[in-house]
């Protein structure tokens, strides 16, 4: 338990007053629920795993500052750098050979925290019963307005206008007779998922901790799910489940830093892009090009969801001097990867990939290991983005 401190009753975080739902400064409402169990009493602090809402002192952020500056000040040689970028898909294969898919745990959070997962209609069933309190989603500024233009969207499936490098070959060849012009082929193409009504693509889906609870919710709801991953051995893990379905999911792989790469759906076509921890495993000079890359998938009004790491989450200020790439960019012991964001780069990231930020979290909590007397600080960023409808031409 390298790199936990132990708890004074002086350090227990501070948190939000007694309101359950984080509240947005702009607008009084509360963005996202993240959790409602308040620690008000530092000697409750034992009571439970888990505590929401923390807020750090400044004492305890400059420890964090310090603690990260301290194990960043012996850097990987840059002559060994290269390789945990070259081999990223190598590094992250072994991971699912050594440790299949008993590593992550399944995303059960998803659909409280993400309710635009679920195709209109089904969201409200799914949030019921938030850990807020509130039996509907908590109210998002912006949100209605997603969902109306999704529904919208919906109603006019993608046409598919032009060819891009960046649909499938998949898509392009399935131009049957081959002697078309390109606008034949527009016609004529297909993908998988080409008749759902809701599109939803999950990148580095790794074992598929958040592909099983959203295949078995979208089922029978017209929605379709496409995920990747490029470790060859996650793709299979997912394909190998039990619960796995190819009439509502496909599944490939796919190294979403590769420029030319392709993917098996149009541009314009998707309603929703989930990034779940992934992002954080990019190198950070290639992540805007990644972002940018995907955001053309999105139909306008469409939304791209990301949860990841935080700066000084526990597990950064837990990393050894010598396991540092560049600022706030290591390497694990096994060569994967992990970076740690601010809210601001978070914003930076998506803004310049054209999108509108509809919410931007700090998920800040306190673990508690209640055998050892031990408490973490955990980090997490939260965070949903929409791509705006296009601007309606001067008349
Ligand atoms: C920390 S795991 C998270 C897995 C999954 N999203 C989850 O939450 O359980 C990161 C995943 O991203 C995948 N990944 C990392 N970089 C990738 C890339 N450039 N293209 C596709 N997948 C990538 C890794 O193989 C790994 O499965």
């Amino acid at each position: 338990m390298r790199g936990l401190r132990r708890l004074s009753q002086a350090s227990v975080a501070m948190v939000w007053g007694r309101v359950p739902c984080r509240l947005n400064s702009r607008g009084g409402q509360p963005p996202a629920p993240l959790g409602a169990r308040i620690l008000t009493n530092p000697e409750d602090v034992f009571q439970h795993n888990m505590w929401d809402h923390v807020k750090w002192s400044e004492e305890e952020k400059e420890k964090a500052r310090q603690k990260a500056d301290d194990n960043s000040s012996l850097r990987i040689p840059l002559e060994e750098q290269g390789k945990y970028d070259i081999d990223a898909s190598k590094y992250w294969d072994s991971f699912y050979e050594t440790h299949q898919d008993k590593f992550f745990k399944d995303r059960k959070w998803l659909f409280l925290e993400f309710p635009e997962l679920l195709p209109l209609g089904l969201e409200s069933s799914a949030t019921e019963e938030r850990p807020c309190g509130l039996r509907a989603p908590c109210p998002e500024p912006g949100v209605s307005g997603r969902e109306k233009e999704t529904g919208q969207q919906r109603q006019h499936a993608p046409s598919h206008q032009h060819i891009d490098p960046l649909i499938s070959d998949c898509q392009q060849s399935c131009n049957q007779d081959g002697r078309d012009t390109a606008g034949a082929a527009r016609q004529t193409s297909s993908f998988p998922g080409e008749h759902a009504t809701f599109r939803i693509f999950e990148v580095g889906c790794g074992a598929g901790n958040s592909v099983y609870p959203i295949v078995s919710s979208i089922k029978d709801t017209g929605a379709f799910l496409y995920c990747c991953d490029f470790s060859p051995r996650a793709v299979q893990l997912v394909k190998d489940h039990p619960d796995y379905d190819q009439s509502v999911c496909h599944t490939f792989v796919q190294d979403v830093c590769d420029e030319v790469g392709s993917f098996p759906f149009p541009p314009l076509s998707l309603d929703v892009i989930l990034l779940v921890f992934v992002l954080s495993s990019i190198h950070p000079e290639r992540v805007q090009g990644v972002v940018t890359r995907l955001s053309q998938f999105l139909k306008p009004g469409g939304i791209l969801l990301f949860r990841d790491y935080g700066r000084y989450d526990l597990s950064q200020l837990r990393f050894k001097k010598g396991r540092c790439l560049s600022e706030n960019f290591y390497s694990r012991g096994d060569g994967t990867c992990v970076y740690f964001f601010t809210k601001d780069e978070v914003h930076s990231l998506f803004s310049n990939a054209g999108l509108e930020e509809i919410q931007n979290l700090e998920d800040r909590r306190l673990q508690v290991n209640r055998g050892k007397k031990v408490v973490m600080r955990r980090v997490w960023m939260q965070s949903k983005f929409k791509k705006p409808q296009p601007l309606a031409p001067p008349l």
